[in-house]
């Protein structure tokens, strides 16, 4: 019985922590965030902007609470009612399907509680101008395939010996990640692109996308490919992130085959594959800054303030709402400085 009644006051002690009965930061004195990620089997967003906004939420003195959408747009959708039901301040979400950002915004609107899309940005045409109270934070993502595609043309005029069969063509395969995600629709055109604007016919040999952007299908599908019947052609492999690079650069090992390959994040493994020569280049997709710039326009928008006000984060001029974090190179012969 005495257990009984303490567990019960220990329940009741705890309500008002939960947040069941918190009315935001007007009432307790501390902002809440109600986050997401879309997936945390994901390398990007789990090894890199989750822990930077955990470490950064703390450092500014806000609540976070962040949850794993375990890759389903209904779950995402379920878990910003709970937030709403909660009461939290603002919304920090990384969408699951970036065609489905309307209905979050929505939702935002009507419980008239701000909201910072991150990562993965809004593809419906005019969702985003629905509502006062909406950002983005992410890149643009063309530049990523831009800067990949730029050192991939540079590495094949300086290396004659990567056009194995002479032809004055690339024969290459591409490992692209979340098919209409605009980082991985604008790397796999960009990067391609790179060749064309330089004067270099290309020639795909094949092609595979993952949601997921997975290890396990850069794995999968370059393993397959080095033994299919063009797998002897391939001179070059592209890949939309670091994550499946990791697995196309197993496959290679394990059938020891050296190829040309370049991928874009430039993760912790990313830099080590580039000094062991297994991988020739990536790109810095810097989650620490996008995560902070994601918690920086969270706590000023519960605040009522600017997004950007006291920042030193600058909106796009082109009416998108977002900021914007750059890109940039990461080379063998600049690798060491990313460490
Ligand atoms: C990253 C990928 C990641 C994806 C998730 C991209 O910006 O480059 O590694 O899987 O975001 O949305
Ligand atoms: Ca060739």
């Amino acid at each position: 019985m005495r257990k009984v009644f303490l567990v019960a006051l220990a329940v009741l002690m705890l309500l008002p922590l939960t947040g069941a009965f918190a009315g935001g930061e007007k009432d307790d004195g501390v902002v809440t965030i109600g986050a997401n990620i879309y997936s945390f089997q994901d390398n990007f967003m789990n090894g890199v902007i989750k822990p930077e906004m955990e470490r950064y939420s703390s450092e500014l003195g806000v609540k976070l609470d962040i949850v794993d959408s375990e890759g389903q747009q209904a779950k995402l959708n379920d878990q910003v009612d709970v937030f709403i039901t909660k009461g939290v301040d603002v919304l920090a979400i990384n969408l699951v399907d970036p065609a489905s950002a309307a209905s979050i915004i929505a939702k935002a609107k009507a419980a008239d509680i701000p909201l910072i899309l991150f990562n993965k940005e809004a593809t419906e045409a005019g969702a985003m101008g629905a509502y006062d109270k909406v950002w983005y934070v992410g890149t643009n993502s063309a530049e990523s395939g831009i800067i990949q595609g730029e050192m991939m043309v540079a590495d094949w005029n300086a290396n004659s010996d990567w056009d194995k069969n002479g032809d004055g063509t690339v024969q290459y395969v591409m490992l692209k990640g979340e098919p209409g995600h605009p980082d991985a629709e604008a790397r796999t055109i960009e990067s391609v692109k790179a060749f064309t604007d330089a004067g270099i016919s290309v020639d795909e040999l094949a092609l595979e996308a993952d949601p997921n952007w997975s290890t396990a299908h850069g794995n999968d599908k370059m393993a397959i490919w080095l033994t299919s019947a063009f797998g002897k052609d391939i001179e070059l492999v592209i890949c939309n992130n670091d994550g499946m690079a990791f697995g196309a650069i197993n496959a290679l090992k394990a059938a020891n085959v050296q190829l040309p390959i370049y991928s874009v994040d430039a993760l912790a493994q990313a830099l080590q594959h580039i000094a062991d020569k297994e991988l020739n280049g990536t790109v810095l997709n810097d989650g620490v800054n996008q995560a902070r710039a994601t918690l920086d326009l969270a706590l000023n928008a519960a605040m009522g303030k600017g997004a950007v006000d006291g920042t030193s984060w600058v909106l796009d001029t082109d009416g998108t709402k977002a900021v914007r974090v750059p890109y940039v190179a990461v080379t063998p012969l600049n690798f060491e400085d990313f460490r």
